[in-house]
């Protein structure tokens, strides 16, 4: 078996500024994967289009997404079957407010069941949209509840028992905003599509027919589906045109098992002004930003010092894997607003240590084939969370509604095995305490609900648990990981 080496080396400790910038360490290319001709650079990059909402009322929305078969000419004369949202790949953006009410109806027109999951929402139960709410082909679902968070960027994608990976590979996923009053007052880009701009980052495989090359083998579940073809909002390498002002790009590292490094080629530096679950305090000055599966980070980009008619690429580069040119952003007009990113965003409502009242231990393992721990992880197939794998049948931790509490979570990683991981929790944004002990990053001190766990690290975060009761899962994000039970479930009770 092939490893994925994943330089740890300082990326979360010692500050992206002085992380190892490693490419090519292994190429991806695996079984399968075929080289096919693109046109790169020749398409602009798609926008998604915003979400109709049925509902004209100001405090209340109602949409409605048709999860469907479709296909899609990434390399000519080659048609790739797909699965979208209202189309062929990807899905509209979804945009509501705090304190909306919001409703949809969510029709499913594959032929095997499906389910549709907030990523980053907070809300009940049973619109949560996980493997315990199944909408069976053919059906439809309607969630129904109120939006209680600030403003951010989220996204929603399927989560079907054993699907996830495979029907987000096929095209399913979306974003999904949330403004407020905040939102609305900072004076930031916010002219969706125009300078306010979602960029869904995915890498896909292909084989020789041109149709994805999703799991071929134990390898693809243990490493990750790492594809050698990079998608930014469904488009191989597209062109985006700007103004020479602010831009503000809404990043979703929307992959199912790739650890992103994303910078300028020009070295350019942007201001991180969100991560995961809104607004930082401040923006904060970077050149580069890593990203693991599941995670969000909002940026804002000066061009003003751009000559007219300039191309800046973004570079994408998978850790431990290929680098990209993934985009060529264009400078073709003058600045059409004068906004200058304000030097304070948001208070944020950090959660004190001393509130928690309670403290968790999550042990995430790779055993690797040959490696330490044999038998059971052969066996098992070796990843797991504190030695189990996802029993939709069995509640993992029981939280009570009101809670505060740490959980600490350890990549356990073995000699052979050194693969990260992405903890992701339903329901709830937290905060990062400490990453080995030392706090994290200023860009990673704000709300998260995905957190990348190096192997050999440990990071504690603290939750909240308000509001409602019931049951949400916690997993890995890596997807093949999250298919192949690397999930637990925790229920909030009444306290
Ligand atoms: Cu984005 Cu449980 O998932
Ligand atoms: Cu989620
Ligand atoms: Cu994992």
């Amino acid at each position: 078996m092939k490893r994925r080496t994943f330089i740890a080396g300082g990326i979360a400790t010692a500050g992206l500024a002085g992380a190892a910038w490693t490419t090519g360490i292994f190429s991806p290319l695996l079984a399968n994967g075929a080289t096919l001709a693109t046109n790169a650079f020749s398409e602009r990059l798609p926008i998604p289009p915003l979400l109709e909402d049925l509902d004209n009322a100001a405090d209340s929305a109602r949409f409605a997404l048709q999860v469907q078969q479709g296909s899609r000419l990434f390399f000519q004369g080659k048609k790739t079957s797909t699965y979208g949202y209202n189309g062929n790949f990807l899905g509209p953006t979804i945009r509501v407010r705090n304190g909306q009410r919001f409703r949809i109806n969510v029709k499913n027109s594959l032929p095997q069941t499906t389910t549709l999951h907030w990523h980053g929402l907070h809300l009940p139960a049973k619109w949560d949209g996980g493997p315990r709410q199944p909408i069976s082909s053919g059906s439809n679902w309607n969630p129904d509840f109120t939006i209680k968070q600030q403003a951010a960027t989220l996204w929603y994608h399927p989560h079907a028992m054993g699907l996830t990976g495979e029907q987000v590979y096929n095209g399913l996923a979306g974003m999904f905003i949330i403004e407020d009053e905040v939102s609305d007052q900072l004076d930031i880009p916010k002219d969706y599509g125009k300078d306010d701009i979602p960029l869904i980052i995915q890498d896909r495989r292909f084989l020789n027919n041109g149709q994805f090359a999703y799991v071929q083998n134990r390898h693809d579940v243990m490493n990750g589906v790492i594809g050698n073809y990079l998608l930014v909002n469904g488009a191989m390498q597209p062109v985006l045109s700007v103004h020479a002002g602010l831009v503000r790009l809404r990043i979703l590292n929307g992959s199912n098992s790739s650890i992103y490094r994303i910078a300028f080629a020009n070295q350019q530096r942007f201001q991180v002004i969100a991560s995961d679950g809104g607004f930082l305090e401040r923006p904060i000055t970077m050149d580069r930003m890593l990203l693991s599966a599941g995670e969000r980070i909002e940026v804002v980009v000066d061009f003003s010092a751009t000559s007219l008619g300039k191309q800046i690429s973004l570079m994408v580069d998978q850790v431990g894997g290929n680098r990209f040119e993934a985009l060529r952003i264009k400078i073709d007009r003058a600045a059409e607003t004068a906004v200058k990113i304000p030097g304070h965003l948001r208070p944020l409502d950090r959660i004190p240590a001393s509130e928690a009242t309670v403290k968790r231990t999550f042990i995430m393992e790779t055993m690797g084939m040959g490696g330490g721990r044999m038998g059971m992880g052969m066996m098992s197939g070796g990843l797991s969370i504190n030695g189990k794998k996802m029993d939709i049948n069995r509640i993992d931790e029981r939280v009570r509604l009101g809670a505060t509490e740490i959980w600490e979570i350890t990549n356990r990683a073995a000699m052979m095995m050194r693969m990260p991981h992405s903890m992701h929790l339903h329901d709830v944004q937290f905060q990062i305490l400490d990453r080995n002990g030392k706090a994290p990053q200023p860009h990673e001190q704000g709300r998260k609900d995905t957190v990348l766990i190096p192997p050999g690290e440990s990071v504690r975060i603290i939750s909240r648990f308000r509001d409602y009761t019931g049951v949400y899962m916690y997993h890995c994000h890596l997807l093949e990981h999250e298919d192949d039970g690397m999930m637990g479930q925790f229920e909030v009770i009444k306290a």
